[in-house]
């Protein structure tokens, strides 16, 4: 069912810091900090031949990852995004096989304008799943 890896999202404390590790150290290709105020977090882009790195950094009092940056304080892997062709019929037959939905279980408009789902990491080996509709 699920198809390319979009992105593995990073959440960083320092996102010029990170950006210039990706970019200097690792020879990557990143982008300029881009402010999503709808997400409550600010992400550099890093694009890599076959997938993307998204680095994440809190924005506003709200941010839904600010809590995450304080309990892993020198960041950490936060999410992985999984490419699916039809999102309704991915959440459908998850929530059929006993996988947990976050939230109310409708697709949300994600970073990339396309809708998305999160999915309870205690049901898939500690990570926490993003599913994007491509
Ligand atoms: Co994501």
């Amino acid at each position: 069912m699920i198809g390319r890896l979009n992105h593995v999202a990073i959440v960083v404390p320092d996102l010029a810091a990170a950006s210039r590790t990706y970019a200097e150290t690792l020879g990557a290709k990143v982008s300029a900090p881009v402010d999503l105020p709808a997400h409550g977090v600010t992400t550099v882009f890093v694009e890599l031949p076959n997938t993307k790195i998204e680095l994440l950094h809190p924005l506003g009092a709200a941010s839904p990852i600010a809590k995450f940056l304080a309990e892993h304080p020198s960041g950490g892997m936060h999410h992985v995004c999984y490419e699916v062709d039809d999102i309704l019929a991915a959440r459908d037959r998850l929530k059929a096989q006993g996988a947990r939905v976050l939230g109310d279980g409708e697709p949300k408009i994600g970073a990339h304008d396309r809708p998305v789902l999160f999915l309870h990491p205690k049901d898939f080996a500690g990570t926490l799943v993003e599913l994007e509709q491509a």
